[in-house]
């Protein structure tokens, strides 16, 4: 019955990045040493510029026939070097340096290299001139290690809790290896053989979390060759802008004396079926791939309709019903409601049931955004959170999030997969109408296999597994607010929902007084001071958080905060300690607070 293996793998074994002393040696945060650290690193992009230095032999009234000789034979050298880099086997040097590279990376202590500034990265990559003559990989390789490998960005650290990107399983880098090897293209089976089935399979696994339709339901859709349970796409993005690509062809779908507004196009569309406008309505917190997918889709920003939320981030179900029956009365279409499960900057879930039960009694399409929260689905203590998903016409889910895939994976899920035919494009040459090309449905044509991924975490990791992990950063988020509760230098400017926190830093002048009773710059020296010390945190590098500003709904007003995403596997409560001990000793040691372009306020 138990599954000992993947319960022993979950969260220790897997995701072996590094371990790290979180309570590693003291950092010198001085304002000189912070301050010393913006100073720009020289370049050594030369390394992948010198490459492109060997001269090229040309032509010129005076060339001679011997020039012309040499010039054929430079020319056959070139096409030899240049297909010998296609065998089968490369270059040793290649081989053994990338993985020298990236050993080092992995196993870095830092989030970002503090002395190397953005500007003096511009500097570094301002090249506009392409080589010449084909250069030598293993020398572009070690040039690539130091000018771009060094000074990346360390998402997998465990002391960057700033962002949705985390550390990957560590058999996801061989797979990698192996997709690239095979660099499938999964627009057809024709370039993508069994990879389109393995897709069909991880897309059904899925959905059958997420909407638990009955065994017959899936036999007779995982691989039916006429539709498809979900789509693949490159990021969340494009899965909501799927999603409502959907909604509005269905909405405007052909009829008697209308061919939809696929064929038609917007305008001809409204016009037909009589509609004043069209709008997408949901919570004020929708992600802003909503405003790209609206514009797109050629209806525009304007017709998103953001919803207030109340005090927990949730939409204002009250003012979501008023809106819609304003917007039928006006014979507006409403292409789609939009329910978020875990929004971006909060971690909040609408109340997804009761969204639902809207939509059902107005008849819109229902989608839900669960690009950040959807894996809640695996966790017995959370997926209570999610209840109504299970009636959302269209889901997103984000597997480049926490379903721990690499860059470049995002899912839409269909409750009914004829839903599919709403956007199924075909053509002659590949995805032929009776063909198992996924490619019919998806926005995207020719892209990677990267159905592996989600496939291989799924069976490796399990639905307890991943639950495991759900349950892991939802904690480990509990754990850090409950001790920024204690902390007079800080508070929480929201409660978690899932596995987000909002908090700040309270001046020490501030710690003891009601700050609903700030004057106008006393909350800009606040908000100047969260923003310098988050910039400065960042800059220094050994620790990370990100930042937003939102509206609070207990102090009635914008504030910044520091924003928290814990999703890395090999996160622990040492590392939330250290992330807040840097930020207190930053802020001992004193700094100026900037304005919103980070230029230095003057203190009142
Ligand atoms: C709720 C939500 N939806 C959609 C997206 C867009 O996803 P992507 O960046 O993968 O395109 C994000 C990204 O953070 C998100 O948080």
């Amino acid at each position: 019955m138990t599954q000992p293996i993947v319960q022993d793998m979950t969260e220790e074994t897997i995701f072996t990045e590094r371990s790290e002393d979180s309570t590693s040696a003291e950092e010198d945060y001085s304002p000189e040493k912070v301050k010393r650290s913006t100073v720009t690193k020289t370049v050594q992009n030369d390394e992948l510029w010198k490459l492109s230095k060997r001269q090229e032999p040309s032509l010129s009234a005076s060339t001679s026939e011997s020039d012309i000789e040499a010039l054929g034979t430079a020319e056959s050298d070139i096409e030899d070097k240049v297909v010998k880099m296609f065998a089968a086997m490369g270059d040793a040097d290649v081989e053994s340096s990338l993985r020298i590279g990236e050993d080092a990376f992995m196993s870095a202590k830092h989030v970002n290299t503090s002395d190397v500034s953005e500007a003096s990265l511009a500097a570094r990559f301002s090249k506009t001139t392409m080589p010449q003559e084909p250069g030598n990989p293993a020398e572009y390789m070690a040039g690539m290690l130091t000018s771009v490998c060094d000074d990346s960005i360390h998402c997998g650290n465990p002391h960057m809790i700033g962002h949705m990107t985390a550390a990957l399983p560590n058999f996801t880098r061989p797979l990698a290896r192996m997709v690239t090897a095979m660099n499938q293209n999964s627009v057809k089976t024709e370039t993508a053989k069994t990879a389109t089935f393995l897709e069909r399979e991880a897309l059904a696994m899925l959905h059958r979390q997420l909407y638990k339709r009955d065994d017959d339901f899936y036999a007779r859709e995982v691989q039916n060759a006429k539709r498809t349970l979900g789509l693949f796409t490159s990021g969340g993005t494009i899965a909501n802008a799927s999603a409502l690509w959907i909604a509005r062809n269905r909405s405007l779908g052909p009829r008697e004396g209308f061919e939809g507004v696929c064929k038609t196009g917007f305008f001809k569309a409204m016009q037909f079926n009589g509609f004043t406008d069209a709008v997408v309505i949901g919570s004020a917190l929708m992600h802003y791939s909503m405003n790209k997918s609206v514009d797109i889709l050629g209806m525009g920003e304007q017709s998103l309709c953001k919803i207030p939320v109340d005090e927990l981030f949730r939409v204002d179900l009250k003012q979501m019903e008023d809106a819609i029956i304003k917007f039928q009365a006006d014979n507006v279409l409403i292409v789609a409601m939009v329910g978020i499960a875990g929004a971006t900057e909060t971690g909040s879930i609408d109340p997804l049931e009761e969204m639902a039960a809207l939509c059902k009694k107005y008849g819109i399409h229902f989608h839900i955004d669960a690009a950040w929260g959807g894996p809640l689905i695996f966790s017995e203590k959370h997926s209570h959170k999610l209840k109504g998903i299970e009636q959302a016409d269209t889901v997103t889910l984000d597997g480049h999030k926490q379903l721990y895939m690499p860059m470049g994976c995002g899912l839409c899920f269909m409750r009914e997969p004829e839903l599919c035919d709403s956007i199924k494009k075909t053509a002659n040459y590949i995805i032929r109408n009776e063909s198992f090309d996924l490619g019919k449905f998806t926005l995207e044509g020719s892209r990677a296999a990267n159905s592996l991924f989600l496939h291989s975490n799924m069976c490796i990791l399990g639905v307890k597994g991943y639950g495991a992990l759900v349950d892991r950063s939802v904690r480990l988020v509990r754990y850090m607010a409950d001790t920024i509760m204690e902390h007079p230098l800080f508070e929480v400017i929201l409660q978690p929902m899932s596995n987000i926190l909002l908090y700040r830093h309270v001046p020490a002048q501030f710690s003891d007084v009601d700050r609903t009773a700030l004057t106008e710059d006393q909350c800009a020296h606040v908000d100047g001071m969260n923003r310098a010390l988050q910039n400065t945190q960042k800059m220094v590098g050994t620790t990370f958080v990100s930042r937003t500003t939102i509206f609070s709904p207990h102090y009635k007003r914008n504030v910044v905060a520091m924003r928290v995403v814990i999703a890395n596997p090999l996160t622990d409560e040492g590392n939330i300690n250290k992330v807040l001990a840097d930020q207190v000793a930053l802020i001992t040691a004193g700094f100026t607070p900037v304005d919103s372009d980070n230029h230095p306020m003057l203190t009142n």
